[in-house]
């Protein structure tokens, strides 16, 4: 058993969960969507999902991780028999190890890109040159699968190598260093971005509310960003939980985890816009906000280059601090499972996850629109498998909640929250009503997309429902 790994500090599990928080979450997806969504409006619907929903599975995911002191799959075996539970809720373990499998296949391809535009940055390539030069720089790296393939191996092969090295010297060294690393650069490149661009026009756009500005689809979106940048769901939380210290508060943590995962996209979405509106240029790119409006804001700058180049570096280092977490849960089975080593189980996952990758580096170019598999699925490789996890992550998040509320024992988790009555009840309603019914509604974000499976969602929705009814009470022995 390897479940006495735990790490050196009390505190390293605040700062390994703030290491998976943040990342290209809140720096690409988190700006282009709320520019996308006009702003304000998404930001408070993200913020309200975050804190009535996001910290009250954070609790319980991190929760599970601990008590069991193993990998997410072993875990949860161990869970539902010390708790006398059906078994069916293994599948918390088996759906996060998926979800984490598929989301570092296409992550480390997009953080792929930071790196190529970090290159770019610091050898000055990009100075002074127009939005054409630019928006074609980007598509030229898009339609070449050599190149794409090439950072996306580098990237994916430095995360391996972390986690390769074990939880205290690769991922708490790693992070130890990273980290406050990354909080001084995003501070450096907010100052920058306050007086070089236009702050009050970037604050404007991100905290005046106008609920009508929002459409449905708006609505969705946040609350599914709120899911992906708290890395619920995955694994990951909970692989990481299994090693945190027991003295450590979960509540405490887990608000003090949301927050500073909120408080860097504020600030990241701060000084983009900052940059953005500085150089008059638009807000609504979507993916592209990054790497062709940002680029170009930059290459007009003074010291654009170089304060464009550690941009981009404080992007690599999130990805990677994020990308690690998806690693471990994975890793951490194989080797509990299967007796493997470190190195040999870190391998096995990556190996297979890189190749994954592949699919979504083929999917901007040899498979894209007009080819076989895209007229074959309707749809590249690469939103199938964006599709994918959006449906497995929210699913996770709810049986996580549902699991956690009704079927675990309530006077052991009660002990395991260390809370006093009060915030336990808080807590208890928020993950058995509160959060799956908002996670049903995430839900319903996909079925517009995928007409056909309108009919298993549900259904799968409605076994899960029925079987957390039928979980209140313990398994009669
Ligand atoms: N939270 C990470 C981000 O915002 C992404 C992630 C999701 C990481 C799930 C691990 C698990 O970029």
């Amino acid at each position: 058993m390897s479940g006495h790994n735990v790490w050196t500090h009390k505190g390293t599990f605040l700062l390994a969960a703030v290491g998976s928080a943040v990342g290209l979450g809140n720096l690409w997806r988190f700006p282009y969507l709320a520019g996308e969504n006009g702003g304000g409006a998404f930001i408070l619907v993200y913020a309200l999902t975050i804190f009535a929903v996001g910290i009250p599975i954070l609790i319980a995911e991190t929760m599970l991780g601990r008590t069991s002191r193993q990998s997410p799959i072993m875990g949860m075996r161990h869970l539902t028999k010390t708790h006398k539970t059906s078994r069916v809720w293994e599948s918390i373990g088996w759906l996060g190890a998926v979800s984490a499998f598929l989301i570092l296949s296409f992550y480390s391809v997009i953080a792929g890109w930071a790196l190529h535009y970090t290159w770019l940055m610091l050898t000055g390539e990009l100075v002074g040159a127009d939005a054409q030069t630019i928006g074609d720089g980007f598509n030229a790296l898009l339609a070449s699968p050599g190149l794409m393939t090439l950072y996306h191996t580098l990237f994916i092969a430095a995360s391996a190598l972390i986690v390769a090295m074990g939880i205290h010297k690769g991922i708490e060294s790693g992070l130890r260093i990273m980290m406050p690393a990354l909080f001084a650069i995003l501070i450096v490149v907010l100052i920058y971005g306050v007086i070089n661009g236009d702050v009050g026009a970037a604050a404007g756009f991100l905290f005046t509310f106008n609920l009508g500005d929002l459409s449905l689809e708006g609505w969705l979106q946040a609350m599914g960003q709120s899911f992906f940048t708290l890395s619920l769901g995955m694994g990951a939380i909970m692989a990481y939980g299994a090693y945190m210290s027991s003295e450590a508060s979960l509540t405490r943590t887990a608000i003090a985890v949301a927050f500073v995962d909120t408080a860097v996209a504020m600030v990241a979405g701060l000084a983009i816009f900052s940059i953005v509106f500085g150089a008059g240029l638009e807000t609504s790119q979507g993916p592209g906000l990054m790497f062709v409006t940002l680029p170009l804001a930059f290459a007009d700058m003074p010291f654009g280059a170089l304060v464009g180049g550690v941009f981009f570096i404080l992007v690599l280092g999130a990805a990677i601090s994020s990308s690690i977490s998806l690693i471990e849960p994975v890793a951490a089975f194989l080797v509990e499972r299967f007796d493997m080593t470190r190195p040999q189980a870190v391998t096995i996952m990556v190996v297979a996850a890189w190749a994954m990758g592949l699919l979504t580096v083929v999917s901007f170019n040899i498979w894209a629109e007009g080819t076989i598999f895209h007229t074959l699925f309707g749809r590249s490789a690469f939103d199938f498998i964006e599709l994918l996890t959006n449906i497995f992550m929210p699913l996770g998040g709810l049986m996580i909640a549902l699991f956690a509320g009704w079927a675990l024992t309530q006077s052991e988790v009660m002990k395991e929250l260390g809370t006093n009555k009060t915030w336990f009840m808080v807590w208890r309603f928020l993950v058995r009503f509160v959060g799956p019914a908002a996670v049903s509604f995430v839900f319903l974000r996909t079925i517009p997309y995928v007409e056909g499976y309108v009919i298993p969602t549900l259904g799968a929705l409605i076994i899960v429902g029925a079987f957390a009814l039928s979980q209140r009470m313990r398994k009669p022995t």
